[in-house]
């Protein structure tokens, strides 16, 4: 025993058994990434053909970079480490490890501030289909239905009024005017915070080996109540048949590897965090293909077989390509109407899909605690108590900037570049500072199968090459648009163009005009889209159309704010993280490591 208590290691948890560490990994990976994202993603770009990028970039980076991730995270727990700074310092002494370190801490926690929300909305859904919530507003829909709307369209358009309304998606601050969402948040909190004070094994490891079972058996029920529909075969076919051309295009290659990323749950760092509770000798190199392997099974087989060929088979397909939410909380709730046992189906998949949610978002939560606890020495207590009220600081703005799911999805996107970048360094760090040959020497320690030499040569070159031309294939297509949804004044002009160009075609529209003569109209009238709208020289019956535009362009101005500020607190954010695992390397962090070291222990192959 020690004599200083910050050296005491003698509390540090582990894995109680085999079992518990693939689920618990494979619950971090298995999302609602899984259920949600893969198929709208597949099903946009590609099909079948999405298949193909998909598996590259499965097989190129997520399998390698899992390795790494885990076998650095196993090394990093034998100097007493579990949390990215610490794990990272302890194998290269430099200041981009802490950079590092504190990437990989920034991203699962900004992740946390707003998938917590998205949990309350798939708990909320699961209330709701439980109470016969969604069957009232089903009837009441067709009650007030016009009498030559279909059917499809009357449920469709009530289910998305009532998740634009009940998720605050029509307005700022809409959740703050007495929802219930604002209660189901913090239930979700509590629920991810009470686990996490229970620790490793007696908190996420026993969750996780009650819930991944239950989620897979509700999605396995779902799946044979999916694919006994009559006719189903038709929806499978427009899920899956390829449509080879879409290769060609580079988006689908961004949105192939983002989605890898996303549903594995790599280059996050909490790999980093949950291997470091491994054991000296424990299997890192079969465990992460289980992990990874249960991840595709429910990704591909149960996430790509559910939603989309439901939803082609009942609403058609307009409604079966739509976006992550819309496919999520507007597609799926409105199959459920058409479906046989619609109620019993819809809170059973909204239950599988809470249960997804939280076993993830507790691995996002790990690896802050353990950087509390090993670089300040705080206790569980305090460490729980201060992670939970820095994540309710971000999570409140992201729930009150809702109109549209801004905030959100500003934080979202951030947050996917940030995990290409953490990706690419910890693939770097692992393939030319540790070196990819001693690496995979240390992967192979008391691995249930040895990893060939080819994959070190994987890791060391193709593996980051790959991961450099997504980064730079994502930040050309991607980077432009955001980049000006962040500008007030670009995104002024443009609301203010919009509201006059409605004026415009409406007016030539009454007049009775071609679709070809309106544009051409209003290409005279407001000139090209760089150019300043001259006002002056309009007719008078444009200024009609002022306090519109006006109105417009106020709300432009405001988003891109909105917009702006997110970037600027995650940078922020991301400075005070570095300051900090600067500070906690010099201290706490660099003093354990040196006792490890002092005492014989650590990694000899260093
Ligand atoms: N990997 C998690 C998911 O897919 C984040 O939702």
């Amino acid at each position: 025993m020690s004599d200083t208590p910050e050296l005491d290691l003698s509390h540090k948890e582990n894995w109680g058994s085999k079992i518990g560490v693939v689920l618990a990994v494979a619950g971090s990976a298995v999302g609602l990434g899984n259920f949600l994202r893969f198929p709208g993603q597949a099903v946009n770009n590609g099909g079948g053909a999405f298949m193909i990028p998909y598996m590259i970039t499965f097989l190129v980076v997520g399998i390698p970079v899992a390795w790494c991730e885990w076998t650095m995270g196993r090394l990093g727990g034998r100097y007493g480490q579990n949390s990215a700074p610490g794990i990272m310092f302890a194998l290269w002494r430099r200041a981009p490890a802490k950079a590092v370190g504190a990437m990989a801490l920034l991203i699962p926690v900004v992740i946390y501030m707003f998938y917590v929300l998205l949990e309350a909305w798939c708990l909320d859904y699961c209330l709701e289909f439980m109470r016969g919530g969604f069957a009232e507003l089903y009837a009441t829909a067709k009650g007030n239905a016009p009498p030559d709307a279909t059917e499809a369209q009357v449920i469709v358009g009530a289910t998305d009024n009532h998740f634009n309304t009940n998720c605050g998606l029509n307005a700022h601050g809409a959740l703050f005017e007495g929802s219930r969402m604002l209660w189901l948040v913090l239930v979700c909190f509590l629920v991810n915070f009470v686990i996490i004070y229970r620790g490793v094994t007696r908190g996420i490891e026993s969750f996780c080996k009650v819930a991944m079972p239950a989620l897979l058996l509700c999605a396995v029920i779902i799946l044979i109540r999916v694919l006994t529909l009559p006719g189903i075969t038709a929806g499978l076919g427009f899920m899956w048949n390829p449509q080879w051309e879409t290769l060609r295009d580079p988006q689908v290659w961004v949105a192939a590897s983002g989605q890898i990323f996303f549903s594995l749950s790599v280059g996050f760092g909490l790999i980093l965090c949950y291997s470091s509770y491994l054991r000296r000798d424990d299997d890192v190199v079969l465990t992460s293909l289980s992990a990874s392997s249960t991840n595709e099974f429910c990704e591909v087989i149960l996430g790509g077989m559910i939603v989309v060929p439901a939803a082609f088979l009942f609403l058609g397909a307009a409604n079966a390509k739509g976006t992550t939410f819309g496919l999520g909380f507007i597609t799926i709730p409105a199959i459920m109407n058409f479906m046989p046992g619609g109620s019993f189906f819809g809170a059973m998949w909204f239950g599988l899909l809470f249960l997804a949610a939280v076993t993830s978002s507790l691995s996002m939560l790990q690896p802050a605690i353990a950087f509390l606890e090993d670089g300040f020495g705080l206790r569980r207590r305090a460490s729980v108590a201060l992670l939970g009220l820095i994540t309710a600081c971000g999570a409140l703005p992201i729930m009150y900037f809702s109109k549209d799911a801004l905030a959100l999805d500003h934080s979202d996107l951030w947050c996917n570049l940030l995990m290409i970048v953490a990706a690419t360094s910890q693939a770097l760090i692992f393939g030319w500072i540790i070196g990819a040959e001693r690496g995979l020497a240390e992967a192979n320690r008391g691995a249930d199968f040895q990893l060939p030499k080819f994959i070190a040569f994987v890791i060391r070159y193709v593996t980051p090459t790959f991961l450099l031309l997504i980064l730079a294939g994502w930040s050309y297509m991607n980077l432009p648009d955001y980049l000006d949804g962040m500008n007030p004044e670009k995104m002024g002009s443009a609301a203010l163009r919009g509201a006059y160009t409605q004026a415009i075609q409406t007016h030539f529209a009454e007049e009775g005009l071609e679709q070809a003569a309106i544009e051409e109209k209003v290409a005279e009238l407001l000139g090209s889209e760089d150019e300043q709208i001259d006002l002056a020289g309009m007719p008078e019956w444009v200024r009609g159309a002022d306090d519109q535009a006006a109105q417009d362009r106020e709300v432009a101005v405001k988003d891109a704010n909105i917009a702006r500020s997110v970037l600027i607190a995650i940078i922020v954010f991301l400075i005070l993280l570095y300051a900090l695992s600067d500070i906690a390397c010099r201290n706490r962090i660099g003093r354990v490591i040196k006792q490890v070291e002092d005492t014989g222990g650590g990694w000899e192959g260093r």
